[in-house]
């Protein structure tokens, strides 16, 4: 336990830290990478050149302080993180070398206010937040591997079928190389690939929701290609799955984790809301509710720029033809000639309340402006929080305005 004088000192320092937080998290990520360039294998480049994610562990930092004395406060938002950490996996040897960074990055940062007695209350306060994510991490290991089929770390797999779902989005099958069984998951969540494409001096991590229904004895992820662009160069992996990775290439795979998921001992009707490719953990809910809760109203709701660009219509056409609990609105955001959808534009309230009922549970996903507008949108029509479920393609962020 922190003693009382530490304590004081965190908490006299939270104003600071809220002035400066991204400066001393941008500062820590130039001085983690400098000395240890072997964790570039790990981070995200883009999120780090776009400082999405400093802004994330700036806040995750700052929570903790301002909760120091009851970190079981802020313990959801820590197995949140820990999910994630577990997936890429993060561990506990990489903490300290986290820790004296970021004390170093406070130092520089904050100059002469950084006393010795800031550096060492912040030195105790690393320990306890870090010591909290390192046992909870211990736990998600454990329970990855010891998951029927379940494993922990990283397992190859063979792409045994790869299908084109709309102009950029192709759709990978994944089964284990070694012939065995795979663990169950969740609809909503998602497994992590990792890759070294040719010319690449590290690897390359990521996420993808499962976008099909469990119980099978492969793993299906659908993955939109971000092409480049005229102020973006083209996404490292995604690029890398659409253009080299064909039918027996092998990928390294993460286990399924992830929060998001599907709440199946409800029955209370489901609204499904996806933009763009932020179908994938939709379509794996839609195929579950179909399959295990066949009565279980839903009504699934997706968001294109046009007909083209429309991953899994076809599939969800005939899940609505011989599903009567299914109910299916198609919005585009330009529809072109030949199209048919729902409404054209922009999913706004009004035609929410035509389509939907406000008492059902709300789950979303796609780009950040899209899932603002919908979030905006349920909280006009005061559908209460826990009744609001979204997943970010992305590091996880508000939704507020
Ligand atoms: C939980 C979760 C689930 C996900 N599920 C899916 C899924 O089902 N399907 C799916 O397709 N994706 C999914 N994603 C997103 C996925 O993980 C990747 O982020 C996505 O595929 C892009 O990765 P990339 O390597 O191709 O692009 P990156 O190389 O990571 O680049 C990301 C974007 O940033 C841009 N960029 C890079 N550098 C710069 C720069 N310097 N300036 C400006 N822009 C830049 C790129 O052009 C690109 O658009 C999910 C993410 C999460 C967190
Ligand atoms: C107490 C210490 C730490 C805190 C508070 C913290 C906090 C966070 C937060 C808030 C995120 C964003 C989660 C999201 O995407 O939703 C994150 C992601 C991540 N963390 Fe940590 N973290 C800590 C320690 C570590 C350590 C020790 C490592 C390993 C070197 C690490 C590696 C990562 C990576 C690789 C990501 C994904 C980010 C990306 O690449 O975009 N973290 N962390």
């Amino acid at each position: 336990m922190l003693d009382q004088q530490t304590i004081a000192i965190i908490k006299s320092t939270v104003p600071v830290l809220q002035v400066h937080g991204t400066t001393i998290t941008t500062t820590f990520y130039g001085m983690l990478f400098e000395k240890h360039p072997e964790l570039l294998n790990i981070f995200n480049h883009a999120n780090q050149r776009q400082g999405r994610q400093q802004t994330a562990l700036a806040n995750a930092v700052l929570a903790a302080a301002m909760n120091i004395e009851q970190l079981g406060n802020i313990l959801p938002v820590v197995k949140q993180i820990a999910e994630k950490h577990r997936a890429l996996g993060v561990l506990p040897e990489h903490y300290p070398i986290v820790g004296e960074t970021l004390l170093a990055a406070i130092g520089q940062v904050l100059g002469d206010a950084a006393t010795p007695e800031i550096i060492g209350a912040w030195a105790k306060a690393y320990g306890v937040i870090a010591d909290a994510f390192i046992g909870v991490e211990a736990e998600k290991y454990r329970e990855a591997a010891e998951a029927p089929g379940g494993w922990s770390g990283f397992r190859n797999f063979v792409v045994t079928r790869k299908v084109r779902e709309s102009e950029v989005i192709t759709s990978f099958y994944l089964s284990p190389e070694d012939g065995g069984s795979i663990s169950s998951y969740s609809p909503g969540q998602y497994i992590t690939v990792r890759v070294q494409p040719g010319g690449e001096e590290y690897t390359h991590i990521r996420h993808y929701s499962l976008s099909s229904a469990p119980g099978q004895a492969y793993y299906r992820i659908t993955v939109k290609r971000e092409s480049e662009g005229i102020d973006k160069p083209a996404g490292v992996v995604s690029t890398y799955l659409h253009d080299f990775v064909q039918v027996g290439s092998i990928l390294e795979v993460g286990s399924p984790a992830g929060d998001f998921v599907l709440n199946q001992s409800s029955d209370t009707p489901v609204v499904l809301i996806s933009g763009g490719v932020g179908l994938t953990p939709m379509v794996s809910m839609l195929e579950t509710i179909i399959a295990a809760q066949p009565v279980r109203e839903v009504t699934y709701i997706h968001a294109a720029i046009n007909g083209s660009l429309h991953a899994m219509k076809d599939r969800v056409a005939d899940l609505v033809k011989s599903h009567p609990a299914l109910r299916s609105y198609v919005c585009y955001e330009s529809p072109v000639e030949g199209d048919k959808c729902d409404k054209s534009g922009y999913i706004d309230l009004s035609w929410l309340q035509e389509i939907a009922d406000v008492n059902s549970e709300y789950y979303f996903c796609g780009p950040t402006p899209f899932m603002k507008t919908i979030y905006k949108a349920l909280k006009e029509w005061q559908v209460p929080d826990e009744r609001i479920h979204f997943e970010f393609f992305g590091p996880a962020g508000s939704l507020e305005e």
